[in-house]
């Protein structure tokens, strides 16, 4: 078989080659994985198991590709409050999680040798749907020394009449920080400057806060929204990520073209998860509180930990999500730790994964229970013998 080249555009993630090559024992601690641990209670499931007996077709395709119109109305009412202007459903899209999103954005906008600024380090998925849709990608350092936000003199350094997209997630993986305000206000202005560029803004961690954080969305400060494409998600927020749910918003426009490409990718999102998120937004603080609230303690046991090794590892605080990106200060590269770290029975990602800017760090989830994120802890501390 002769493949497209866009294949080829796609790099192999070092982290599964490794553990492909047969390198991890068994009886290894993930401290890796992105995927929610935390069960969605039973009632909510049984409210959409008994959606069958009120006649509702949760096994058959939904009548609109673009999503259930109540589940739309529902994000929209929300966003309004939100955002403190009126959103309608037309501005939103439903889409096989925001992945799908963010591939269809990619797609929509990205012509043949078009640049993106990807901030980095980043979720390693942008540059895979940038390559696939024939996008250059130019990696744009954030400022560690400052928290990791955005260094808007390198920002304006990559900036040519070729940028299309600059894509941000906030709060970001793998840091788990968020911008400030500031930084979006500026962000946004900088948008509007330079006409051709599109933000693609990634929100998939919104609601995994630590308490007192107070995230205002980048779109909150944006008078004009014909500049920005949002994409969020229920899978981490809702602990439904096998479930494959997330949606757009974006101008009305923009949304029509987007659903063109979502249903010829995707045709639609399954129509039990749409239910299944209908029934979750009605509880969406309670859920999503409880779910925060849970991750903040094993946040705080991973930093306390790292805290214990702060001769070898520093970190900015996290404050969103479920990750941690420590700099370590071992003569080593970020690929040589992993691999460190998993002959001594710990998978961790390498920051590598995440660019350029994720070199000398590594990722560390919060998605274990505290019983294996302390025996994790105790085997790391082999690394500081070498
Ligand atoms: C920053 C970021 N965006 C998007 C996703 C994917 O989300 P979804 O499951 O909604 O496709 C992930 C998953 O790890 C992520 O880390």
């Amino acid at each position: 078989m002769k493949f497209s080249y866009r294949v080829n555009t796609l790099e192999e993630n070092i982290t599964e080659k490794i553990l492909a090559s047969g390198f991890g024992e068994s009886g290894i601690i993930s401290l890796a994985g992105g995927t929610p641990p935390l069960e969605i209670p039973r009632q909510y499931l049984s409210r959409l198991f008994n959606l069958t007996e009120k006649n509702v077709k949760i096994s058959q395709y939904s009548s609109d590709p673009r999503g259930i119109k109540s589940l739309r109305k529902q994000i929209a009412n929300d966003l309004s409050e939100e955002f403190g202007f009126d959103i309608s459903y037309r501005n939103i899209l439903i889409t096989n999680g925001s992945t799908a999103g963010l591939f269809a954005a990619c797609q929509a906008f990205i012509n043949q040798s078009d640049e993106v600024l990807v901030f980095s380090p980043h979720w390693s998925v942008y540059r895979s749907q940038c390559h696939l849709a024939g996008g250059v990608v130019k990696e744009i350092a954030l400022n560690e020394n400052c928290g990791w936000e955005i260094d808007f003199l390198t920002l304006h350094k990559g900036l040519t009449n070729k940028t299309k997209l600059i894509v941000i997630s906030d709060p970001v993986n793998p840091t788990g920080t968020t911008f400030s305000e500031k930084s979006k206000r500026q962000l946004l202005s900088f948008a509007k400057e330079n006409k051709q560029c599109i933000l693609l803004v990634d929100e998939t961690y919104r609601h995994l806060l630590a308490p007192g954080v107070k995230f205002q969305s980048l779109v909150k400060f944006s008078k004009s929204t014909n500049k920005i494409v949002l994409c969020r998600s229920f899978s981490k927020d809702f602990s439904m990520s096998g479930f494959r749910l997330g949606f757009v918003y974006a101008p009305v426009g923009c949304i029509e073209n987007l659903a063109r490409i979502h249903l010829a990718m995707n045709l639609m999102a399954a129509t039990f998860s749409q239910e299944l998120g209908r029934i979750l937004y009605k509880s969406k603080k309670q859920i999503t509180d409880k779910y925060a609230e849970e991750y903040h303690k094993r946040r705080i046991l991973v930093c306390d930990r790292l805290d214990e090794l702060s001769d070898f590892f520093s970190y900015v605080e996290p404050i969103g999500g479920f990750f941690v990106f420590p700099r370590f200060n071992f003569e080593m590269t970020s690929i040589e730790f992993f691999q460190k770290a998993l002959k001594l029975g710990v998978l961790i990602r390498p920051g590598l994964e995440f660019g350029a800017g994720g070199e000398k760090h590594i990722r560390i989830s919060f998605t274990n229970s505290t019983v294996n994120i302390n025996r994790a802890f105790d085997k790391l501390k082999g690394l500081t013998m070498i």
